[in-house]
């Protein structure tokens, strides 16, 4: 059994434990579950290369460990409970022993298609229970997923399925998501259109029915694959360091790269992470509102929940549709005990009015959850007074795609609460803060760069097909540390509180973006010559986008103008980039070295022009004043 964690005291003994012998400490955690063969090791490491190695010799199945180790005990309990973006529409259950079944003549698909052990399969599908079951399916045989985000356009598609030479892709006809009806098998044609020469295949899943065009001997019906497949298949004995999959995150510099999580470690981590951070207990139903197709999802939807034997519920729809009280109405037809959302979606249903969430019971929810972003005091005590009626815990969960799983967060109701504060370090997690002159800060009632100073099972390995990329990126700005990318400060009492990136990402409604990667959208457009973009405080999205562009011929009509950027970037990234504001300006603040001075153009977009520091150094001190002119308010 998993360790769970009952108090505040025991959690503290805990963690002395956890940081005195991780490796006896970890070997415990792992001893829960069933692997082939035992590790010869339990951790071998350096941040230098990087290269890390949990439960080293230790050969098992994930999806043996999520699936078949829980047919004894709970077959008949629900894995997957399924919520239709219709409400009309009656939820949907798999119990563990029908999830095996449907996980295994998957699997036996796939192999039927020529997928083996390592291939790359790629994922371009809406929140439907044939997702989760895929992607189990591949973890069943050893194939590596990378599951794209079905709002990315064809382009960041191709992007991706390209980095890792995928075989495969599997997508569903259309996607029904509030009002919306998305063509999602286009799409993958248009990316396909683009060049994808390793795709062999594209499995295609019967979502709404809707006509689509079938490529022949290429395009393959999913029910034609799967149904008359058998319903067992042998696991793919996997080695605890073997490639789980890929999750393509942003960071400051250049195309999105390819975050690669390991079998063991990351089993290990995201069931004990998820049955002390939401204090699971047999027969809770637990919901986490992210999409699989972030690592919120795959590791607190599919992985952790399934490993924990909970029962987990997938949500095909949007937080609005029919109406603001969606959530709620869940919740309570449900009887939802664990909820796990993101700050974004509290901020947006805040803003609708208390009275949908009012008029719903929701006295089953035990705990609540935050994650993606820093959570504002505001939004904080809305969930925990008009979400959680006074009652529920609410645990600031702060991770990253890179992190695997949830590295500082309260445990349930035994950690001590503040709002806005991510809390204290999970057992096996040594987060540490760094001045930018590599000085580790002592102490507390400190502020600096968050960073981890010790390995956890869950953490990255390498970013896919460039290893050195990784090495840059994470472990080479302080030696012997992995840098996060964001800023905390650590209080009085030792609270860590998450401030916000401090690189060129920016957080969107919870949707990590690179700056970068949205200029080289925008300067796509022809008469483009330069642009920079900045993040700025926005009331619902945490962070919004805000654009400067020089354009090489006058503008006749702004209006239009900024259409076409916003197709643009829908075109190169998808609509979740588009920024919220564009301001066409004739020159950026630059350096005499060459470098636009983003501090600038962050003050301005925020609003605050008052002082905008020393602009002496500038090449060009003039182009400030008419920025600030022409500022959008
Ligand atoms: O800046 C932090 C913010 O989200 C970043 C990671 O984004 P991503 O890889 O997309 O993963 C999001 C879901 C785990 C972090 O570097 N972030 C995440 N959780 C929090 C947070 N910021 C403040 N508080 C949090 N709880």
């Amino acid at each position: 059994m998993t360790l769970q964690i009952k108090s505040f005291d025991e959690y503290k003994e805990v963690y002395k434990r956890s940081v005195e012998d991780p490796e006896g400490f970890w070997a415990e955690q792992a001893s829960s579950f069933q692997w082939r063969k035992k590790w010869d090791k339990v951790l071998d490491w350096n941040f230098s290369e990087p290269n890390v190695n949990w439960f080293v010799g230790g050969k098992m199945n994930i999806t043996e460990n999520c699936l078949d180790r829980h047919l004894e005990e709970r077959g008949d309990q629900v894995a997957i409970l399924f919520e239709p973006n219709d409400p009309n529409e009656p939820a949907k259950e798999f119990t563990y022993k029908q999830l095996h079944a449907e996980v295994c003549k998957a699997a036996n698909a796939l192999r039927a298609n020529g997928i083996e052990k390592g291939d790359r399969v790629c994922f371009y599908m809406p929140m439907v229970p044939e997702l989760a079951i895929a992607v189990l399916a591949c973890a069943r045989i050893g194939a590596i997923h990378s599951v794209v985000f079905a709002g990315f356009s064809a382009q960041a598609l191709a992007d991706r399925i390209n980095d890792a030479s995928c075989k495969m892709v599997i997508c569903s006809d259309y996607n029904n998501r509030g009002t919306k009806h998305i063509p999602v098998k286009k799409i993958v044609d248009d990316a396909m259109a683009l060049g994808c020469d390793s795709i062999e295949t594209i499995l295609v899943h019967k979502n709404t029915g809707d006509s689509i065009e079938m490529v022949g001997g290429r395009d393959k019906w999913w029910h034609d694959e799967v149904e008359g497949q058998s319903t067992t298949c042998e696991a793919e004995e996997m080695d605890s360091e073997d490639m789980l999959f890929i999750l393509y995150t942003s960071g400051s510099t250049g195309k999105p790269k390819g975050v690669v999580h390991t079998c063991g470690g990351y089993m290990v981590y995201t069931a004990f992470s998820f049955k002390n951070v939401f204090q699971y207990e047999e027969g809770d139903i637990y919901w986490c509102t992210a999409d699989i197709g972030w690592i919120t999802g795959h590791s607190y939807i599919v992985y952790g929940p399934l490993l924990a034997g909970a029962t987990t519920v997938m949500f095909e729809g949007v937080p609005t549709y029919p109406d603001a009280g969606r959530f709620w109405q869940v919740c309570d037809k449900l009887k939802v005990n664990q909820f796990y959302t993101a700050p974004t979606a509290i901020r947006a249903l805040m803003a609708q009015g208390d009275e949908w969430v009012e008029k719903y019971d929701l006295s089953s929810i035990k705990v609540l959850g935050s994650v993606g972003e820093p959570i504002n005091e505001e939004a904080w005590e809305w969930y925990y007074d008009k979400v959680g009626k006074g009652n529920a815990p609410i645990v600031d969960t702060w991770w990253q795609t890179e992190t695997g799983g949830i590295m500082i967060s309260g445990l349930g109701s035994h950690s001590p609460m503040k709002p806005a504060h991510a809390g204290y370090p999970l057992p096996g997690i040594q987060p540490c803060l760094m001045d930018a002159d590599g000085n580790e800060l002592d102490g507390n009632d400190i502020e600096g760069l968050l960073c981890v100073k010790f390995p956890w099972p869950s953490m990255l390995r390498t970013t896919y097909g460039d290893h050195e990329r990784c090495r840059l990126t994470y472990f080479s700005h302080f030696e012997n540390k992995y840098f996060t990318g964001d800023g905390a400060r650590r209080d009085a009492d030792g609270m860590y509180r998450i401030i916000g990136r401090v690189d060129d990402v920016i957080n969107v409604s919870g949707h990590r973006m690179g700056t970068a990667e949205v200029e080289n959208a925008i300067n796509e457009h022809p008469l483009v010559v330069e642009s920079a973009v900045v993040g700025y405080p926005h009331d619902i999205k945490g962070q919004g986008i805000y654009a400067y562009v020089i354009t090489s011929d006058p503008v006749d009509d702004e209006d239009v103008f900024r259409k076409e950027l916003l197709k643009v970037v829908t075109k190169e990234i998808g609509p979740i980039a588009k920024p919220d504001k564009i301001q066409v300006v004739t020159g950026l603040p630059k350096t005499r070295s060459g470098k636009i001075m983003r501090r600038i153009l962050r003050k301005v977009a925020s609003g605050d022009t008052s002082n905008l520091g020393d602009t002496s150094t500038l090449l060009n001190p003039e182009i400030v004043e008419a920025i600030k002119s022409g500022a959008l308010g």
